[in-house]
């Protein structure tokens, strides 16, 4: 196979998104779970989003000059995040993935970046044989939680929108929890919206970027989650995504009527710590 890969651009995303769609619903299908992408036009307006945005490189594969797969490296904060990254379904299996994925490797080693991570749909055996050949390391089991917003509000806990003059503040808290910040994917987050605080005695003790499947949150406590979570209007894309070794937090969901959509793997390689705090990972890590 003749596979050419060049960097993305704003128009492949008819092209790249089509096949970001075709690829999960086929895996899903496969193992009777829900897409991670509800119809093309979401997977084709998320693929819009990131070939636009100058925080991620992207890697597109041809075949005979036909779009056959692509991966995303999200640069826009000190540790890489890859993904999504998908193969049409009729040539997956033939090495297009691991091109795709040694691209997006190399571009971090040429960028000295410390750590890169991801995260595995884990009922995918394919990609979690590849991940782990490439050298990456299962870090942490997930679960995938969806449901009617909660609406409930936690003793002490304030929360409101987040905006530009708590960027710092964030980051500080993120620092402390994971050892690197997030504040590039905070900006990001502050247009449309999505980014909450909660605040204790008006110090911000946690902030999201979105109760959301691309959405991080990070927190001192399960607390200052729980008052994230309970703020959400509705939690987007397939469902928040949470450690599921935090057994409190995984109980207090299912309590309160949420249900678990699927299993997932955050997966790293080089540099990790392991989080000194409570946290929600997005799909990319
Ligand atoms: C995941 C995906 C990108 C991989 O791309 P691909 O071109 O199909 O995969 P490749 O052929 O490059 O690599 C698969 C590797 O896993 C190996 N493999 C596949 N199934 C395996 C299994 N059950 N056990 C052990 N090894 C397995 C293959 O032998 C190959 O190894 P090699 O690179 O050493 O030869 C593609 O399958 C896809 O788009 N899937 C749907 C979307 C998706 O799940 N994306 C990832 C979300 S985490």
């Amino acid at each position: 196979m003749d596979i050419k890969l060049r960097e993305g651009r704003p128009d492949d995303a008819q092209a790249c998104g089509r096949i970001v769609y075709e690829a999960f619903k086929a895996i899903a299908d496969e193992h009777n779970f829900p897409p991670d992408f509800p119809n093309p036009e979401n997977s084709i307006a998320v693929l819009s989003f990131l070939l636009a945005n100058p925080g991620f490189h992207k890697v597109v594969a041809e075949l005979d000059g036909r779009i056959v797969g692509s991966n995303f490296l999200d640069e826009r904060n000190p540790i890489a995040g890859i993904g999504p990254i998908t193969v049409d379904p009729a040539v997956q299996n033939h090495a297009i993935g691991r091109r795709l994925m040694q691209a997006a490797m190399e571009r971090t080693a040429t960028r000295n970046v410390p750590g890169v991570r991801l995260v595995q749909s884990a009922y995918h055996c394919r990609s979690l044989s590849l991940y782990t050949k490439l050298g990456f390391d299962s870090r942490e089991p997930l679960s995938v939680f969806q449901g009617a917003a909660l609406n409930l509000s936690i003793p002490g806990c304030v929360v409101r929108p987040a905006s530009e003059g708590d960027l710092d503040e964030c980051s500080r808290l993120c620092i402390r929890v994971h050892g690197h910040d997030r504040t590039g994917e905070m900006r990001d987050a502050l247009r449309p919206n999505y980014a909450a605080v909660v605040e204790r005695a008006g110090r911000i003790t946690g902030y999201t970027s979105a109760i959301a499947f691309f959405g991080h949150t990070v927190g001192e406590t399960n607390d200052d989650i729980k008052a994230l979570i309970g703020a959400a209007e509705s939690f987007g894309g397939p469902g928040f995504i949470v450690p599921t070794r935090n057994s409190d937090l995984m109980r207090w969901c299912l309590n309160h009527g949420l249900r678990i959509i699927q299993p997932m793997t955050l997966m790293t390689v080089g540099l990790y710590n392991e989080p000194a705090g409570a946290w929600l990972p997005s799909v990319i890590y």
